[in-house]
């Protein structure tokens, strides 16, 4: 009788990824690319995505450094609304990376980020916070709003940016070590980090522009990210909204770049408020029997309608408002209402 093998219990590792070199279109740098299916997660990519090649190249080092030593997490500060977050996104969707995005708030706890213990058909299991759940899938974590994290947050994020860092679950029972992918990788965002500081620190509320240093120290990586170049800034909204007239988009990029040289005016303007701005004014107005009625192109007082209901209404300083009025009605050509 032949004698039956003993079963080998198999050891579960975690899932390997192939990874093949990769570019983006234009852009001469190395990036890596998850070979096969789309993983879940993955942001979809967004074609109308303008790359700038220098912030490319210190993603790539950040993330796949070419003298094979350690990958160091990397943070992107800017403006509002000038393509970070969106920036870690795009490359992911072409890189076919799952990304596990968060913002960092005074509400953010410990628990929330490596897992807590929760019930779960009457006994109790330990339910993953998204950076245990990021680092064991080897995906990308993006912490956004850098400096809204807390104290305590802030130093147990330590061995999570060390590229071999033990980070210990205390919830889990037993307590344990998260099993770190090795296509983990760290990126975060924020406003007011680095030189930026000086000048948005007062407009950023609820950040603590002053963060722990030991933390900072563990991010090998800065972007600086700026708003795009005029002409890069056209295509990319023009992508996004393909309706809209090339000399009003070019008026609304002088608009946005008036305000952002401006010390008189405050609050900055970003790419997002451009891109709403555009949309509203490229779609007219819907009636009741859904009838659109696209603006008039002889009566350029649409555009500042739609800048009213997208923006000018936010402002928190009437003077700064009127200031805006008067160079969109400038920049526009727009004559002042008799009544005004
Ligand atoms: N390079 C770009 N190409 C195309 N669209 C862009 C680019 N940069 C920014 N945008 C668009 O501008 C909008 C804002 O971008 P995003 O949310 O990434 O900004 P952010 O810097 O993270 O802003 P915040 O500081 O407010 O979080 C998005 O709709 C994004 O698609
Ligand atoms: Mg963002």
């Amino acid at each position: 009788m032949a004698v039956k093998p003993p079963t080998v219990k198999k050891k579960t590792g975690p899932v390997t990824y192939n990874w093949k070199d990769h570019a983006l279109d234009g852009v001469d740098v190395r990036l890596r690319r998850c070979t096969g299916k789309k993983r879940p997660g993955v942001p979809a990519a967004d074609p109308s995505y303008v790359f700038r090649e220098n912030m490319v190249r210190e993603f790539a080092w950040a993330t796949w450094p070419h003298d094979d030593g350690p990958w160091t997490p990397c943070l992107l500060s800017g403006p509002k609304g000038s393509g970070k977050t969106s920036f870690v996104e795009q490359i992911a969707a072409r890189c076919n990376v799952p990304v596990f995005r968060t913002n960092l708030n005074v509400g953010t706890t410990v628990r929330h980020l490596k897992g807590r213990q929760g019930a779960e058909a009457g006994r109790t299991v330990f339910i993953p916070g998204i950076v245990t759940m990021a680092m064991e899938q080897g995906a990308w974590l993006l912490l956004d709003e850098l400096s809204g994290v807390t104290p305590p947050v802030a130093l147990s994020l330590f061995p999570v940016l060390e590229p071999d860092g033990k980070v210990l679950l205390e919830d889990a029972q037993p307590p344990r070590y998260v099993r770190r992918h090795p296509d983990f990788r760290i990126f975060c965002t924020d406003n007011t980090i680095g030189a930026a500081q000086e000048e948005a620190r007062f407009s950023y509320t609820g950040t603590n522009p002053d963060l722990n240093e030991a933390l900072l120290d563990r991010i090998g990586s800065l972007i600086e990210v700026g708003y795009l170049e005029p002409e890069l800034e056209h295509k990319a909204v023009a992508a996004k909204i393909p309706t809209i007239e090339a000399t009003d988009l070019a008026c609304m990029i002088n608009v946005a770049s008036a305000v952002r040289g401006s010390d008189e005016i405050g609050g900055g303007f970003s790419t997002r408020m451009l891109v709403e701005w555009a949309r509203r004014a490229a779609s007219g107005s819907i009636d009741a029997r859904g009838v659109i009625h696209r603006p008039d192109p002889e009566d350029d007082s649409y555009i500042l309608d739609a800048a009213r209901s997208g923006f000018l209404n936010k402002m928190k300083s009437t003077v700064e408002r009127d200031a805006l009025i008067e160079v969109i009605r400038r920049e526009f050509d727009i004559a002042m209402p008799h009544n005004q």
